[in-house]
């Protein structure tokens, strides 16, 4: 545990966790937002964490601005930033644990993104370990890694309280990110479509079977310029892929789309 969080917790001072890879936005802030409500302390950490990008391109022109980053910070008062380097969070190598999730990791971007989780679920333990927080927030814009956090949380016996927070979007409704700021003006234009399609999905949930929403709104798609890798409807809980409706259960549906280069992922409950 960081020496300086350690004497905190001694004191009694409750500790909120939010980890992120930078280029802060207003969805990360509003993740500090929340914690500085629920705890004494909260505590951010920037790390672009090289072992979830399979994408060798992506992660060198992941986004990385640590000075705006800290002036965002000090700007909403938040406590601690934890600015580790890559030594400091991988002393023994660069490399990933391997996991075993029940399945939740092999689908949509566990499938797509071979490898992201264990990559994900290897920082976040380390993370979690370093900071010992009494609560730690994450976003549901990556809902997938919401559930796979929760699965670590079992697995490792955290014994603290995870909190999901509403996506954040921007005024037309895409969903806010750090790869945004590398849209073209043509892809920035065009994304927003991804949430209207959602509430489309949403909309057509009502009266239609998820398979023939499915087929529209890939259609839907394939019209515009952005490039569907998938889109799903999954049991909430679960997040198995669903072909019909069951009573007392909520579905949610996820995308996953490329702008030009930049990839773009996106959910909404749909029912
Ligand atoms: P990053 O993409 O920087 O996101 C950090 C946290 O902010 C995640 O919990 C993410 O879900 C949340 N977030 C991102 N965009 C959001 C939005 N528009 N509204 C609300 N929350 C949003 O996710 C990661 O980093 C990494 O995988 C990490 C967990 C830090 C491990 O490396």
């Amino acid at each position: 545990m960081l020496p300086y969080i350690l004497e905190q917790k001694k004191n009694g001072k409750k500790i909120g966790f939010v980890p992120t890879m930078g280029a802060l936005h207003k969805g990360h802030l509003s993740l500090i937002e929340a914690s500085q409500k629920e705890n004494d302390l909260t505590v951010c950490s920037i790390f672009v964490n090289p072992t979830q990008f399979n994408n060798p391109e992506d992660l060198e022109k992941y986004p990385r601005n640590d000075k705006e980053d800290i002036e965002k910070l000090e700007a909403i008062g938040c406590d601690i930033l934890y600015l580790p380097t890559a030594e400091d969070v991988y002393p023994g190598g660069m490399h990933s644990s391997e996991f075993d999730f029940g399945g939740i990791e092999n689908q949509m971007e566990g499938e797509c993104r071979p490898g992201h989780f264990n990559g994900v679920a290897t920082v976040v333990n380390r993370l979690f370990r370093v900071t010992s927080p009494d609560a730690a927030y994450f976003g549901e814009k990556d809902y997938q890694q919401l559930a796979i956090v929760r699965k670590l949380m079992e697995i490792e016996n955290f014994g603290f309280k995870l909190v999901g927070i509403p996506t954040f979007r921007e005024k037309d409704g895409l969903a806010m990110s750090s790869r945004n700021v590398r849209l073209s003006p043509e892809f920035r234009a065009e994304a927003p479509k991804i949430y209207q399609f959602l509430l489309k999905a949403k909309d057509l949930c009502q009266n239609q079977d998820f398979k023939t929403v499915q087929k529209t709104i890939q259609e839907d798609f394939s019209k515009t310029e952005l490039q569907l890798e998938y889109f799903k409807i999954c049991d909430q809980n679960t997040l198995v892929e669903a072909t019909s409706r069951e009573e007392g259960k909520n579905y949610r549906a996820f995308v996953a789309v490329f702008a030009g280069k930049i990839r773009l992922i996106d959910n909404l409950q749909i029912c």
